[in-house]
């Protein structure tokens, strides 16, 4: 491993890199925000300062994806996977239909929660090396679930299905990588680690049309009314990691100049990538060209035997976190929001040099 005196390039999968000017900002906000004279860590949750800021965050949240007033965001804990459960609770009961999409890992995993809790759950399409491109959807599903990015599989939606059915999707690997239009979903949620933020707080997207679905759940700590009832303070939030978000909103917004802006940044450093991988003999991507993420590419090496010497050698050259997920052994390189141009140019440097020298 580096240290800091040498260039670091993180492409971890999550937590990974945050911008420079953000963590910047973070250290120097530490110790007095807001000019309350204490840190953003030591104030109460239901002081005007935190009560505020959780209401900024929502409202720079809905501004980048162009959300309407009455929609709304929530900032809860429990990762992603508590997602994968609350969302099932809210929006069907015991029995009912519920359709989804297995595009491996983390869709295997949503699909897990909704059977532990006894849903009558149909895969709609599967596909581990793409996105299935014919989808079987029921009629009186409650709702169509899918990954739109999949970190460990190296996969991504470009174009989401088109149904009556609400669909519902995790987009913690990609969520304001790239516009959507988010109103065409009943449900969004992501964690933060990846693309928006560190890890502590997931944001669940509910859409006013969708309030509707809501059930009523018990216990009432896993119902979504209750959060949008408390505005997010239902109990104690996760304060540093939605201050996180914040300073990452306004980086991307004031920075980058918005969501087009990083969708041509991450599109460049994907499209650089991948053009690499495709002229060398020794990487090989096994992802279908149209569906490969912007966000997490996947590759192997011909000759697997090589890859602890390039992984040892990455580490010794300051590429850090480019080891395939543990499910699937190979490479994977992880583009998220912060990591920039430049990082990928220095690593494709670097795996031009280590197959010259192989
Ligand atoms: C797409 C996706 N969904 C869900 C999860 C699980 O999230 P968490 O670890 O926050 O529970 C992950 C984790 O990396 C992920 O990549």
């Amino acid at each position: 491993m580096q240290t800091s005196e040498y260039p670091v390039h993180n492409f971890y999968a999550g937590p990974g890199k945050l911008p420079t000017s953000v963590l910047a900002r973070i250290g120097k906000e530490l110790h007095n925000y807001r000019s309350t004279g204490m840190s953003v860590v030591e104030i109460s949750h239901r002081a005007k300062p935190i009560v505020d800021l959780i209401e900024r965050t929502q409202q720079k949240f809905k501004e980048l994806l162009g959300l309407a007033a009455g929609d709304e965001v929530l900032f809860l804990q429990g990762g992603g996977s508590m997602q994968f459960i609350m969302l099932a609770m809210n929006l069907s009961e015991k029995g009912d239909s519920v359709d989804y999409v297995d595009t491996g890992y983390w869709s295997k995993k949503a699909i897990g929660a909704a059977l532990e809790l006894e849903r009558d759950v149909h895969i709609a399409g599967v596909s581990e090396t793409g996105i299935p491109k014919h989808l079987s959807i029921r009629e009186n599903a409650k709702y169509l679930h899918l990954c739109s990015n999949n970190t460990v599989m190296g996969t991504q939606w470009f174009q989401f299905p088109e149904t009556d059915v609400p669909l519902v999707a995790d987009m913690s690997s990609d969520i304001l990588s790239r516009s959507i239009q988010a109103n065409d979903f009943g449900l969004i949620y992501a964690h933060a680690q990846k693309t928006i933020g560190t890890s502590g707080v997931t944001a669940v997207i509910i859409p006013e049309k969708a309030r509707e679905q809501l059930l009523p759940v018990t216990p009432s700590f896993l119902s979504y009314a209750s959060h949008i009832e408390a505005a997010s303070n239902y109990h104690t939030p996760p304060v540093f990691s939605i201050y996180v978000v914040e300073c990452m909103l306004d980086w991307l917004r004031d920075e980058i100049g918005g969501v087009e802006n990083m969708e041509k940044i991450n599109q460049e450093k994907a499209e650089k990538l991948y053009a690499f991988i495709d002229q060398s003999s020794l990487f090989d991507c096994p992802v279908v060209k149209e569906d490969r993420s912007m966000m997490n590419v996947v590759f192997n090496l011909s000759d697997e035997g090589l890859t602890d010497k390039l992984l040892n050698r990455a580490d010794a050259n300051g590429m850090i976190g480019i080891k395939g997920h543990r499910s699937k052994g190979g490479l994977r390189v992880s583009l998220y929001n912060p990591v920039t141009v430049e990082d990928v140019e220095a690593l494709i440097q670097f795996l031009t040099d280590f197959e010259n020298a192989s």
